[in-house]
């Protein structure tokens, strides 16, 4: 049986920050979430989550997710101790291939496939996860004996002047077997420079109890660097979305330049989709066949069908748009807006709760909420659906071929008949019939001989 504990009982002071440090985001998720996704990867028997600085809020976070064991570690004595505290909520079946993975809250783009190799390494003894570093200061180092084999790991302030010349470092995270693990866990000390109960010192005590250990290395350098402060967070998440964007280029997308780019969620994407620069992908998003995205939009939780286009400074959530649709610039399409295909949107244009059917066009500052909007309508530019009275939302309805002039306002519920044409300025409070001109301004008037007033002398 497998369990993996994750250390995320540490304050993170030097985040500066109310809201505890694995709940911090990498890419629009806490850190936290990203290392128990991964974790999950392995199918575990059991996920411990040891907490102590920001239990509660650590614990809300991941409410929906039932199956998680949280232990507390109050207060923090070090890694070892931290483990310590999980003891109680491992599951062995008694047998040798029973092992416990432990892995660091704060360290969170260590990928399943580096965690399987250094499963598959332990060979059932234990394994630890290393790396070569030009700059080992501050890791604990792996001490190897004259035929290669691990000794022990000694942390940096505990190391002696050779020790330190060591440039293979512990990364943090190993696997042990879970009997062993539990007796080493009862056998260590805080005899140490920092007066604390060193995980570490587990790898001592299984060399001496003939219990063989192994490394393994990540597959990316960058799948284990921690985060401590402001300046690694947003450091990690740099080297994440490159990566992000790397797999996106290596499937075909064309990214303008991968380096202003941002994904936030998952993006599936068609063939021969083109996205441009400084764009925030959020949720789940879909791009179809030949989607051009232009520059700066964001677009959370959207599908777009293929062909369409969707131009510069767009903001899209909960949308749908069909194929060869046109959006943008500056448009903006909330919850559940539906654009039909081959339709327009164009610039300052809100659409919320409607279906613009195939062919029609908003191409100028309107907001259209709450309709249903039949193929080929023209919506002219300063329409306004009057949806909302203060308490209550209504629905318009505008059939098929239907032209709205400009600048008129749709009180709902109403309905635009089919082939219905209103004049420009229409204040529409009933039905407009179908294929007739609805208007409802004053007529023009010219008064002749009036006079502009004059100043008083
Ligand atoms: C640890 C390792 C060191 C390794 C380094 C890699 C030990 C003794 N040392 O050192 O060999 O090179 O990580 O980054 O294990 N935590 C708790 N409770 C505690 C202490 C820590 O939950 O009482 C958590 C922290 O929140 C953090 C992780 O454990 O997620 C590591 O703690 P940290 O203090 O950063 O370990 P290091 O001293 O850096
Ligand atoms: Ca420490």
């Amino acid at each position: 049986m497998l369990n993996i504990v994750i250390l995320a009982a540490g304050l993170g002071k030097r985040m500066q920050s109310d809201l505890p440090k694995v709940l911090h985001p990498i890419a629009g998720k806490p850190m936290l979430a990203h290392v128990i996704d991964n974790a999950r990867q392995l199918h575990p028997d059991r996920i411990v989550v040891v907490v102590g600085h920001g239990a509660e809020l650590v614990r809300e976070a991941f409410a929906d997710q039932a199956d998680l064991h949280f232990v507390i570690q109050n207060p923090q004595h070090g890694t070892g101790h931290a483990v310590q505290q999980a003891v109680p909520a491992l599951v062995d079946a008694g047998q040798e291939n029973d092992a416990t993975l432990v892995l660091y809250g704060d360290v969170p783009l260590v990928q399943a496939a580096t965690l399987r190799s250094l499963l598959d390494a332990r060979l059932q003894g234990m394994a630890v996860l290393t790396e070569n570093l030009g700059d080992p200061t501050g890791y604990g180092r792996i001490v190897r004996n004259a035929d290669g084999e691990v000794q022990r790991i000694v942390e940096h302030k505990d190391a002696s002047a050779q020790e330190h010349t060591i440039t293979e470092v512990n990364t943090g995270i190993l696997v042990a077997p879970t009997a062993h693990l539990k007796d080493w866990l009862l056998r260590i000390t805080n005899n140490n420079a920092q007066g604390e109960y060193y995980l570490t010192d587990i790898v001592g005590l299984s060399v001496s109890d003939g219990v063989s250990v192994h490394a393994a290395h990540p597959g990316a350098a960058w799948e284990t660097l921690g985060v401590n402060s402001r300046a690694q967070q947003a450091q990690l998440e740099r080297l994440w979305q490159a990566e992000l964007a790397r797999r996106l280029l290596e499937e075909g997308v064309t990214l303008a330049d991968p380096a202003r780019f941002d994904l936030r969620g998952e993006l599936r994407c068609g063939r021969d989709v083109f996205i441009d620069v400084g764009c925030v992908f959020e949720g789940q998003v879909e791009l179809a066949d030949g989607v051009h995205i232009g520059p700066h939009c964001v677009i959370k939780n959207s599908r777009i069908g293929a062909g369409a286009r969707i131009d510069a400074y767009s903001h899209l959530e909960q949308a749908v748009v069909d194929t060869q649709a046109r959006v943008g610039p500056y448009a903006r399409l909330r919850p559940l807006a539906h654009i039909g295909a081959g339709a327009h949107v164009g610039n300052f244009v809100e659409i919320k709760k409607t279906h613009l059917g195939a062919g029609s066009k908003a191409n100028h500052l309107a907001y259209i909420g709450d309709a249903t909007v039949g193929e080929r309508v023209n919506i002219g530019a300063g329409t306004i659906t009057c949806n909302y009275d203060g308490v209550n939302k209504f629905e318009t309805i505008i059939e098929d071929d239907a032209f709205i002039g400009s600048d008129s306002q749709l009180v709902a519920p109403v309905r635009v008949g089919q082939g219905a044409t209103l004049g420009a300025g229409t204040t529409l409070t009933r039905d407009a019939p179908a294929h007739q001109l609805t208007i409802t301004r004053v007529a023009q008037t010219t008064i002749s001989g009036w006079a502009r007033p004059t100043k008083k002398p």
